[in-house]
């Protein structure tokens, strides 16, 4: 069993765990570990302020190390998918100054982690209302998903002006141009069909949903992939959210009882 374990953690094993980590994984079972994984990076404004820094931003920069150990640690568990909501719709509306600027982070991130995606065998995808984002981002964003796009591991899907409601009423809007094309009739049209219309659905729905920093909300977020998803609420800020707690998530996640409607 502990050989086993080892093995398939090597990408992390080059980072030795700390006594609490390797605690902390030996009481994972690696049998129900989740799929799919979506995580609401939320409270980088926060730690920015707890911190002493008048900018929020330094919280953004601050939360893409968690974002880099968290996506390691995925890809070592050979999670299938990891959804992180990067960036919403409705943030748009943020100053001017900080929407910059987390643009800017998101380019550097984009050309920056490649090496770390390469070595980590994770393939980059985006979910959302792409055509918002600045064409410089969008050049790098195909540019990473291109090159990562025969990695056979962790998908990476980065959530970027992204909306529930607008990525179901975008599936709608599919759904009548396919039916005008006399490609789907309305009876065809299921909830299993429906969701193939959806950004990403060969990922699947999420088994695990976290939120950082406390807010009990989904703020738009994958509204109809997680009608089944289990949610686990953290305290700490994002920039704080490291391996031990993305364990400890997944403790909790092992510790439900996923009935899905039936009875045990
Ligand atoms: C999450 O942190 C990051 C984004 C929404 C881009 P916030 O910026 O929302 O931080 P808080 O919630 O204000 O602390
Ligand atoms: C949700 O966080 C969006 C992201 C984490 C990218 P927000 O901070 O924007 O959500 P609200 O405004 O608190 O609901
Ligand atoms: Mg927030």
């Amino acid at each position: 069993m502990g050989v086993s374990k080892e093995n398939k953690l090597q990408p992390i094993l080059r980072e030795p765990f700390t006594a609490e980590e390797e605690q902390l994984f030996r009481a994972l079972d690696p049998r129900t570990l989740p799929r799919h994984v979506a995580i609401i990076m939320d409270g980088n404004g926060r730690w920015a302020k707890s911190r002493g820094f008048a900018e929020r931003i330094f919280g953004h920069r601050a939360g893409i190390d968690s974002v880099r150990e968290v996506t390691r640690t995925a890809a070592a568990l050979r999670l299938s998918a990891l959804t992180l909501y990067a960036f919403s719709k409705e943030n748009w509306v943020r100053p001017r100054a900080e929407v910059e600027a987390l643009m800017a982070l998101l380019d550097r991130f984009l050309v920056d982690e490649i090496p770390e995606l390469m070595e980590n065998n994770v393939k980059l995808v985006a979910s959302g209302e792409l055509d918002d984002l600045p064409e410089s981002t969008r050049r790098r964003l195909a540019d990473t998903a291109e090159r990562t796009a025969n990695n056979s591991g962790l998908v990476l899907n980065l959530a970027l002006s992204y909306g529930a409601r607008s990525e179901i009423v975008r599936a709608v809007r599919r759904a009548i141009e396919m039916a005008k094309a006399g490609e789907i009739n309305g009876e065809e049209l299921t909830p299993e069909t429906f969701a193939q219309l959806l950004d990403h659905p060969e990922l699947g729905d999420p088994d695990l949903l976290i939120r950082t920093s406390g807010e009990m909300r989904l703020s738009n977020f994958l509204l109809w992939q997680a009608a089944y998803t289990e949610f686990v609420i953290v305290q700490k800020l994002w920039p704080d959210f490291r391996r031990p707690d993305f364990f400890r998530a997944l403790l909790e996640f092992q510790s439900r009882d996923r009935r899905f409607g039936g009875v045990r």
